[in-house]
Parts: structure tokens; sequence; C-alpha cells
């Protein structure tokens, strides 16, 4: 009992530290990994059912250099392999907007980022090579985020983003959407 009552009291330090390393490590167990290996490579898939089929989508610089992490400081192009069974989609009738999430690590979910309505309505043709004939081919697209600066400015640098891009044609009602997680550069 004696000994007990002299036992020397936890110093300060050392329960700040505790708690300090508890915290970490919760953060870390609720949230271990990446979302899809982005901190690897691009994951993409099709969030529309059809007519339209994606195969594959490269990112690279504007020098057709493949890159990873995106620099979104710079204009990318994103090539789709698509197939395209039916439509033709053609200059003003294909319509895009953008969505953005930004990954929110001590939540270990994504977290909606304004756009100022700046990726809403916006004219596809003036991004991609129209027009986009039926048939299995590579649809090319200019990124160029420096042209949406106040999204840019809110765009936190050295992180995973998820970008969902819907497409529709007024003229035959076809519908495609992809969505891309990767990690980006942003200042
Ligand atoms: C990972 O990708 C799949 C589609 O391949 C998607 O459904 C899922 O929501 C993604 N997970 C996260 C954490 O973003
Ligand atoms: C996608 O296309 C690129 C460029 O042609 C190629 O290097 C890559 O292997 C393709 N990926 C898949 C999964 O087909």
């Amino acid at each position: 009992m004696v000994h007990y009552y002299t036992r020397k009291p936890i110093p300060m330090s050392f329960l700040k530290s505790s708690v300090l390393l508890l915290v970490i490590s919760g953060v870390c167990l609720g949230c271990d990994q990446w979302p899809n290996g982005t901190d690897k490579a691009i994951h993409w898939w099709e969030c529309s059912n059809g007519p339209i089929k994606l195969y594959n989508v490269t990112v690279m610089n504007q020098n057709g250099q493949p890159e990873y992490p995106i620099l979104l400081t710079a204009p990318i192009q994103v090539w789709i392999d698509i197939d395209n069974p039916t439509d033709t989609f053609t200059d003003p009738n294909l319509r895009a907007q953008v969505n953005l999430w930004s990954w929110n690590y001590a939540g270990c979910s994504w977290a909606s980022v304004p756009t100022f309505g700046l990726l809403r309505d916006l004219n596809a043709c003036d991004f991609a090579t129209c027009p986009i004939n039926p048939g299995r081919q590579w649809v090319k697209v200019t990124i160029d985020f420096t042209q949406f600066q106040p999204i840019i400015n809110v765009l936190k640098d050295n992180m995973p983003y998820q970008l969902q891009l819907n497409l529709h044609d007024k003229a035959s009602g076809d519908n495609v959407c992809v969505s891309f997680q990767a990690w980006c550069r942003t200042k």
C-alpha cells in the first residue's frame, strides 16, 4: 500500500503525447488507405449504363506524355476510348457538367467542392474533338482548370480528388457519365 501511495504521478507531458498518439492512430485506423489506390494511379469507372461504352481513360500532359499525379496548374489531355453505337454528337448539342469532390482524410469520405456554377451546361465540343461519330474511337478532351481560377483557388494541393463528367446530347437524348479519382497537384 505504502508503495502505491509513494508512486510518482504520471508526468503531464506523457499524458499529452499519449492523447496525441491516440488521436493520430484513431485517424489512421479510420482511414488507413487512400481511396481506390489513388496514391499510385488514376481510378475511373463508367457511371452510366449505355448506350455508349467506355474502354480506357488515359491522362496526359500538354505534350502527350502520361502523367501522375495530375497537374491541374496546366492544361491536361484526357484520351477516352469509347464505343458509340448509334448517334453523332455535334456542337452545340453536346453539353457537359462536372462535379468535384476532395478527399476528406479525417472522415475517410469524399466532400463536395463548390464549383460556383462554372462547370454546368458547358459546351462539350469546346473541350472535345467533335463531331463524335458512331464507332469505336479515341475521344480527346482538353481540360484546362486554369480557366476556372475560382475553383483552383479552393483546391488544396497534393490530395486525391474525384471528378464526375456528365455528358448529355440534346439531339439524341444520350447520356454518358464517367467518374475519375486521381491524385492532383493544384499549386
Ligand atoms: C472506388 O471505386 C468504385 C468504382 O470502381 C466506387 O464505387 C467506390 O465508391 C470507390 N470508393 C471510394 C472510397 O471512392
Ligand atoms: C489504355 O490505353 C493506353 C494508351 O493506348 C495503354 O497504354 C494502356 O495499356 C491502356 N490500358 C488498358 C487497361 O487497356
